[in-house]
């Protein structure tokens, strides 16, 4: 099987967990789009009712160019479930995302949803986190700064740039990613980052996801996280 058919495995299964009446977290990348041609294949010949909530300018476009309601984060009471790709997932569960530039919506849309599912071919299965370089969405005032404190960190950081422009996010802000090589204690690493200023969100998603559909060339493979404490009922 190509990557692209395991892609499409997942994602027509994901889709398969929407239900009647659900908001639903569109996420962002290669494989959502096939979960999502998916719903938009249920909304037209099943009359499923959903409203989608995307994470991305491109995932909103997709929707609506299927006839899938779309309503931004603001817009809905709540989220029930919400279906993203990831880049990378360890064995506790842990992931890296933002590859597409999107983490900081995808994040904000994660934190807030009752559930989240990943949707993974298996190449994004790794015993430990950081071979896949970590995003991290930054305000443009001040970067060359951040990015000075990140190397003498020895955080290994390189602006992110496609035909020699630097990538902009839906935020218009940039992407720097961290070539760790590995990550030995993402909690840490996570502290760190979300005390750096001009960080306006990481890729680190930490105990986020609920459930993970991970598509092997014999099949999909539906693998629950352990249950996490709920960070949302934090007191200030
Ligand atoms: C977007 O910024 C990312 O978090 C994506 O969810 C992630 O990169 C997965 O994308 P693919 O499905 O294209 O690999």
């Amino acid at each position: 099987m190509t990557q692209d058919e395991l892609k499409k495995m997942v994602g027509d299964l994901a889709a398969t967990y929407v239900k009647d009446g659900m908001v639903v977290g569109l996420g962002t990348g290669s494989t959502v789009k096939f979960m999502v041609d998916a719903l938009g294949r249920r909304v037209a010949e099943e009359g499923l009712k959903i409203i989608g909530v995307p994470t991305s300018d491109r995932t909103a476009e997709q929707g609506r160019q299927l006839g899938i309601p779309i309503k931004s984060i603001d817009e809905v009471a709540q989220i029930d479930l919400t279906i993203d790709g990831a880049d990378q997932i360890d064995t506790d569960f842990q992931g890296i995302k933002g590859g597409g530039a999107a983490h900081l919506f995808e994040k904000i849309v994660a934190i807030n949803s009752k559930r989240n599912m990943w949707i993974v071919d298996q190449s994004k299965m790794a015993p430990q986190l950081g071979s896949f370089p970590l995003p991290l969405e930054v305000i443009p005032y001040g970067s060359q700064q951040l990015f000075k404190r990140l190397a003498a960190n020895g955080l290994k950081p390189a602006f992110r740039e496609n035909a020699g422009q630097r990538v902009l996010t839906d935020s218009k802000n940039y992407v720097i990613d961290l070539h760790l090589g590995k990550i030995d204690d993402v909690f840490q690493l996570a502290r760190y980052l979300n005390q750096q200023v001009g960080i306006v969100e990481h890729g680190l998603f930490l105990n986020v996801v609920n459930t993970v559909i991970v598509g092997y060339a014999d099949g999909p493979k539906v693998l629950d996280a352990p249950e996490r404490p709920d960070y949302r009922a934090i007191k200030a």
